[in-house]
């Protein structure tokens, strides 16, 4: 019984409890309505703050009646960015639209922003076919950031995580909209590439017939079509040559058979959601001071610096401040040194055309 209760309290010392605002910009689309559903699951997050051009304050409304629990800061401070008294175990959901400054108000003291803002693709669409429309969201989106959650007093530190496609060239434009007012921390500026990682397990799972919640396949790369590389040889299972193949082009194209079965409606939302709850849950947990929070993602790297690479998707150790350790690749078979030489030129005319477009 004592053993237990020091137990107990040692644990509670080495993570602590920590109120987090968690903005969704973006939040009444397919992605966005899901993945707030599944952050207000989160006991963590004390203030939800949806934004979006239309609907957000309905959705909002819709969210506050789930009666999911939340902490309340163990300092008994309000959380931060907040000027109001939160009641013991409240969580705030606030919805906001571009009118009456209601993306300033959303932004101001964040922790995490999350943006899945903008257009998916269609039938017979890359990633990239979507950039003439997404850069732009994601660029003023990226200022408001800078403006309104970046400089303000009570929240210089905010950590930011991109969905809104493609990827590969919107993180490099957020990137250099903060470096232009300022503000940029490559430690808190992260691509949501969870996606192609739970895909790889799950596509793995049914081949072995294994748990896929329990199946690690590491992905590296960046997130669109011959960017994405899966590293399979370095998974416990075993596969002949034509597994191999098969499961790299299903990981890689993934996007596709979701995007043709929606038949032109749209791209995944439900899975994304999953996955990028699953990424910002992470680094709530990271913040808290839990140990050893490894998640895929991608970020400012300097595992292929020099070829001219800057971002990169790979493992990466997050701690309270976002960006602990970004892993190496490890071994690879020669076949998937094939997919990196690859990956490599799409993936720099990708980030090229990003910083271009700021420029
Ligand atoms: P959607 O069209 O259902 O929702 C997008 C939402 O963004 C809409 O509610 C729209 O009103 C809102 N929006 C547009 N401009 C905005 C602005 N300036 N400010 C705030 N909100 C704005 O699209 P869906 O399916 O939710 O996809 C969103 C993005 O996520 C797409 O770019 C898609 O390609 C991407 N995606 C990324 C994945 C990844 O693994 N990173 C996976 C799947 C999709």
């Amino acid at each position: 019984m004592f053993t237990s209760i020091v137990a107990k309290r040692a644990f509670s010392t080495a993570t602590k409890q920590k109120s987090t605002k968690v903005t969704v910009l973006g939040a009444a689309g397919g992605i966005g309505q899901p993945l707030s559903l599944l952050l207000k699951r989160n006991s963590q997050v004390n203030h939800l703050s949806v934004y979006d051009i239309v609907n957000a304050p309905g959705v909002a409304a819709d969210l506050s009646h789930i009666n999911t629990n939340a902490v309340r800061n163990p300092l008994g401070a309000p959380p931060m960015g907040e000027s109001f008294d939160l009641p013991a175990r409240s969580l705030s959901v606030t919805g906001h639209g571009p009118e009456n400054n209601g993306l300033e108000t959303a932004l101001e003291g964040s922790d995490i922003v999350v943006i899945p803002a903008g257009i998916p693709r269609k039938p017979d669409m890359t990633r990239d076919d979507l950039f003439s429309t997404n850069a732009s969201i994601v660029r003023d989106l990226a200022t408001a950031i800078a403006k309104y959650a970046l400089q303000l007093k009570h929240s210089p530190k905010a950590h930011v995580l991109i969905i809104s496609n493609p990827v590969n060239s919107t993180v490099p434009i957020v990137a250099e909209v903060l470096k232009l007012h300022g503000v940029f921390d490559p430690k808190r500026l992260f691509g949501v590439t969870s996606l192609d990682v739970i895909r790889a397990s799950r596509f793995v799972s049914e081949l072995k017939d294994t748990d896929g919640s329990k199946t690690k396949i590491t992905v590296v790369g960046g997130h669109s079509g011959v960017t994405i590389v899966p590293l399979l040889s370095q998974s416990s299972h075993s596969f002949t040559e034509d597994e191999i193949k098969a499961l790299t082009h299903r990981i890689q194209f993934g996007g596709d058979e979701v995007v043709k079965a929606k038949n032109g409606t749209g791209s995944a939302t439900l899975s994304m959601a999953f996955a990028g709850a699953k990424f910002a849950n992470a680094l709530i947990s990271a913040a808290s001071g839990k140990k050893t929070v490894t998640e895929p993602t991608y970020v400012q790297s300097p595992l292929f610096a020099d070829e001219g690479i800057e971002f990169f998707a790979s493992n990466v150790d997050l701690g309270p401040n976002g960006v602990e350790k970004i892993h190496g690749l490890g071994e690879l078979s020669p076949y998937e040194e094939s997919l990196i030489a690859a990956a490599i030129p799409e993936l720099r005319d990708n980030i090229e055309k990003g910083k271009k477009f700021v420029a």
